[in-house]
């Protein structure tokens, strides 16, 4: 069985998606640690009540590449084949790139390239765009820019707020980040470039 991290800072409800999604079957893996820079997280009494491992690793006042490092030793026993950025509202360093190269996911909630970095959902009404969306992608060291392993749209409508519209994408965040990972870990994919392509 495929051996998954989860990182995250917050709520966690993608976290929560993923989970569901393998204890009713439609994703084939295992999450050996949840990992929380915020030891308030809703997240990590999430893992616990599921009896998942909950790693709370505060990272206040610590440098990035730091952090990673101490990431990286936390994980080192586990055995990890994938991490996945659920949520996870910190830089990610590169000795944690270097470990897991090609190996970092994260959900970012807009149609990348557009709109990375933080209130997305605000920038996209602001912007006018009609359709927005979320973005699965590989983590590089830039901000929010690796390749993109999958996409989902949805429509803007007129009434909508910053809230309704991340509700909206949020459904879909749900779907898509598992099937990222079951696309990833298949290895059913070759990179052209910036393209993941899927094998046939
Ligand atoms: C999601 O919108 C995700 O795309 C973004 O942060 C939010 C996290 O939500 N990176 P949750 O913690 O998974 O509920």
């Amino acid at each position: 069985m495929k051996k998954l991290a989860i990182l995250v800072s917050g709520r966690g409800s993608n976290f929560e998606a993923i989970a569901r999604n393998i204890r009713e079957g439609r994703l084939e893996a295992e999450i050996v640690a949840v990992v929380s820079n915020s030891p308030t997280a809703k997240a990590l009494e999430t893992a616990e009540s599921l009896g998942l491992r909950a790693i709370s690793l505060p990272s206040k006042g610590i440098e990035t590449d730091t952090y990673a490092a101490m990431v990286v030793e936390a994980l080192a026993p586990l055995q990890v084949d994938l991490i996945c950025l659920a949520g996870f509202m910190r830089r990610v360093g590169a000795p944690l790139l270097e470990a897991y190269a090609q190996r970092i996911l994260n959900i970012h909630p807009s149609l990348l390239p557009s709109f990375p970095g933080l209130h997305v959902q605000q920038q996209a009404l602001d912007y006018g765009v009609k359709f927005s969306g979320c973005t699965v992608h590989f983590v590089d060291a830039g901000l929010d820019t690796g390749p993109i392993v999958m996409q989902a749209a949805v429509p803007v409508e007129d009434g909508d707020t910053a809230d309704t519209l991340a509700a909206r994408i949020l459904v879909e965040e749900h779907k898509i980040f598992s099937q990222a990972i079951a696309l990833v870990l298949s290895g059913a994919y070759r990179v052209d470039g910036r393209r993941i392509i899927r094998k046939d």
